[in-house]
């Protein structure tokens, strides 16, 4: 069976989909089947994969509409690697959801018909705790949160850990945190490095070793469509995601 991995932070811009794609790519290339899942209505990992016309049903008609899991799925440039592609219509999700039974269980629910079909499944996250990033905690098995390294970085994750609590106590009790990722981490500044010191501070062992550094080439890589171990497998970030790929799975 599969593990089921959510990247959650309601803080946006901190690296939920940059980690997604990389962690993904780099699982697949080394040889798991990985399914990766975008319930963001800004539809950045669909995009940042070189998906741009969607011919398959969406996460949205899985949630908002029924449709089984199987019937939203695409290939990617990557023979191992199959994406749930997003919609922006799922920016009326939280509004069209609340009347619905079992309304934290539906994503859940979806995936029980392709979990035993995957190493790794990756759900990408809207900023925001709602309804769809509720759903993604209820049905994943682990937890990934991506901590920019500026000032504000501490902010907000106090409310998220007491949301990942909550979850456990009623909707999700084995819900489990794999790890605090330090993303953007730039080491001309004095801030990045006491960033890292404070949040391995209060989590020394939430935090995940690996420190992923600001990068251009992360940042140009979604534009061509493209995960960094394709677009430039030498630099600097393309290491820190492999490196990020090998303490997920031992990790594990
Ligand atoms: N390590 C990095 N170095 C340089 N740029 C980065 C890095 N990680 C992410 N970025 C860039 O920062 C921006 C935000 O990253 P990303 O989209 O991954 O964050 P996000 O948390 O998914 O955002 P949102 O909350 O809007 O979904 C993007 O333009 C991305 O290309
Ligand atoms: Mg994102």
């Amino acid at each position: 069976m599969g593990t089921i991995y959510v990247v959650a932070n309601q803080k946006g811009g901190v690296g939920k989909t940059t980690t997604c794609i990389n962690t993904s790519v780099c699982l697949a290339e080394a040889g798991a089947s990985v399914l990766l899942i975008d319930i963001d209505a800004q539809c950045n990992a669909t995009n940042g994969l070189g998906l741009h016309e969607v011919t398959s049903n969406t996460s949205y008609d899985v949630i908002c509409g029924g449709a089984s899991i199987t019937t939203a799925m695409m290939p990617t440039l990557y023979p191992q690697l199959t994406v749930v592609p997003a919609s922006p219509d799922l920016a009326g999700a939280s509004v069209e959801l609340p009347d619905r039974d079992r309304r934290e269980f539906i994503l859940s629910d979806a995936l029980r018909e392709v979990v035993d079909s995957y190493d790794f499944i990756f759900i990408d996250c809207p900023p925001s705790l709602d309804l769809l990033t509720l759903n993604a905690l209820v049905a994943a098995d682990k937890l990934i949160v991506p901590v920019q390294c500026e000032y504000y970085a501490l902010e907000g994750l106090g409310h998220l850990l007491q949301t990942v609590e909550a979850v456990r106590q009623g909707l999700n009790p084995t819900l489990a945190i794999s790890g605090l990722l330090m993303t953007m981490y730039d080491a001309r500044t004095r801030l990045s490095s006491q960033v890292v010191q404070e949040v391995r501070s209060h989590f020394p062992d939430l935090t995940y070793n690996t420190v992923i550094p600001r990068n251009i080439r992360l940042s140009e890589a979604p534009s061509f469509g493209m995960a960094i171990s394709r677009y430039d497998p030498t630099c600097a970030g393309s290491d820190a995601y492999f490196d990020l790929a090998s303490e997920v799975v031992d990790r594990e």
